[in-house]
């Protein structure tokens, strides 16, 4: 008999039909109820056996976590909690949930909630949890929704590479990729290690943005993006850190900063509202697992709003844009500062932000996501358009309430001689990026883009505070399990 998906069950199949289904057992209720669950959707089918008529021993390995092929009839169900279920006419097991109770070993996900801490300690089994089965049903839909944005408006979608020779943001976190033996490499004459005996001839990294390729895809094809891994080494043992991330990078030939905030702020709210729209039901299940774990708060820690409410305001409200400059100002005048409560006092014009900073701004002072735009050149990337007043670059990120900064971008400097110029203040070798001077110097175009961090999206939409909780299998310092 045809399997018949749960989720396609719950929404079409009427009662009397006969059907099979197949998924894992969550629960086993006093020898006859069954709910399983089949990854479809957050919702488990209740399946009922009828345990008179039922082998004994085939009922005992009826566990959580087995998987079951169970073909009865649909009906209507007089219970609470679902409308319909299963009577259970057949049942094979097709996978046991062994566990040798006597040398205690037992399956580790049993009926009860489990922590968050726990889970990411058993990353291969937590996909069988309804938090974590909601959270990368999500993270599939807001991939798709991602491209299908940038497709709608005509974009192109292009393949960056992951490992390269550059080092995009400057910024030196770069994992190294060499195929050299680390005790006995190849040495020059000055006993330096010899790359030229390396695989490709040179030092290379895993990429840490796929920029700079953008670039010059866009000064081509007009409208392009990027969606792909992103590796830095920076030791950050963060809540929003990760060694291995996805970002969504376009780039758009004949754009300015305006445009790119525009598009960026349309980019956040269309995956927002897609999600609203797309994933309801694991949507309310985040919601009120969010609301329960605000119970144990205290008071004044709790949100003033809920997950719903919060990925409802983002859609409806126009972001706030101001300068750094200005956000500067507000910050110097804060109750936090002057009371010295920031862990970073803010030192004046150029002092670098701190998500303290950032999330000040955000969560408490306009209470809505807002873009920061024209920071000082100093503490921004070569790579950023240059301001008239000759010590701010055109950059802007966008901040997030709970998050931080969500987006970094910026126009790009596409004068030649201002670009060369920065790189010599930062001692960027020009020969090691001829192919990117390149495009300024053969029919250059003013231009814009911006990086996108996927994981920081997902801790927004899903409600999560973890970005270990968002991606499978989560890379950060000293942990590459699974
Ligand atoms: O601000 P970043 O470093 O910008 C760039 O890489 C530019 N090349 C983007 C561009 O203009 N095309 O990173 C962009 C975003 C951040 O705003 C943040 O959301 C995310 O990437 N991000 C991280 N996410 C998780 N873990 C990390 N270690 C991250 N570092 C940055
Ligand atoms: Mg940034």
């Amino acid at each position: 008999m045809v399997r018949t998906e749960i989720n396609t069950l719950l929404q079409r199949v009427s009662v009397g039909t006969r059907v099979n289904v197949k998924g894992w057992v969550r629960t086993f209720r006093s020898n006859r109820f069954i709910s399983l669950n089949d990854g479809s959707t957050i919702h488990n089918l209740q399946c009922v056996v009828d345990f008179e008529k039922m082998d004994e021993e085939l009922l005992k390995r009826i566990t959580t976590g087995a998987c079951l092929s169970i073909t009865g009839i649909l009906a209507e169900s007089l219970g609470k909690g679902q409308k319909v279920e299963v009577l259970v006419e057949n049942l094979e097991i097709l996978g046991d949930s062994e566990a040798d109770v006597s040398k205690g070993d037992v399956y580790p996900l049993q009926p009860k909630a489990h922590s968050l801490e726990f889970l990411r300690e058993i990353a291969h089994l937590r996909f069988r949890t309804n938090t974590f089965g909601a959270v990368f049903r999500i993270r599939h839909a807001m991939t798709y929704a991602m491209h299908k944005f940038f497709h709608d408006r005509g974009f192109f979608n292009i393949h960056t590479p992951i490992i390269t020779a550059s080092d995009a943001e400057g910024a030196g976190e770069m994992f190294r990729v060499t195929t050299l033996d680390p005790k006995n490499p190849p040495l020059t004459e000055n006993g330096e290690v010899d790359f030229r005996e390396d695989f490709f001839g040179r030092q290379t990294n895993l990429t840490v943005s796929g920029q700079l390729e953008a670039e010059l895809a866009a000064l081509a094809l007009g409208k392009v993006y990027t969606f792909g891994p992103t590796f830095r080494a920076e030791n950050s043992n963060t809540a929003r850190h990760l060694a291995e991330f996805w970002m969504i990078e376009p780039e758009v030939a004949f754009a300015d900063l305006n445009d790119n905030m525009d598009l960026a702020e349309a980019n956040l709210k269309y995956l927002v509202q897609y999600a609203l729209e797309h994933c309801a039901d694991d949507l309310a299940f985040l919601n009120q697992r969010a609301l329960d774990e605000e119970k144990n708060k205290k008071k004044e820690e709790r949100s003033e709003m809920s997950l719903l409410e919060r990925l409802q305001f983002v859609v409806e409200n126009p972001f706030e844009r101001i300068t750094y400059t200005e956000a500067i100002e507000i910050l110097e005048k804060s109750k936090p500062n002057k009371e010295k409560k920031f862990q970073y006092p803010i030192q004046g014009w150029g002092t670098d932000l701190q998500s303290e900073h950032e999330r000040y701004l955000v969560e408490k002072h306009f209470k809505k996501p807002v873009i920061l735009t024209d920071y000082p050149k100093d503490i921004k990337a070569f790579y950023m358009r240059l301001n008239d007043d000759g010590k701010t670059v055109r950059a802007m990120d966008i901040l997030f309430p709970g998050i931080g900064e969500i987006v970094g971008g910026s126009q790009r400097e596409e004068r030649l001689d201002y670009l060369r110029k920065r790189m010599q203040e930062m001692h960027i070798p020009e020969q090691e990026l001829y192919w990117y001077l390149d495009t300024r110097k053969f029919g250059t175009a003013p231009h814009a883009g911006y990086g996108l961090g996927f994981e920081r999206l997902l801790l927004f939409v899903t409600g999560m505070t973890n970005v270990r909780d968002v991606i499978p299998f989560p890379r950060t310092p000293k942990s590459a399990d699974f």
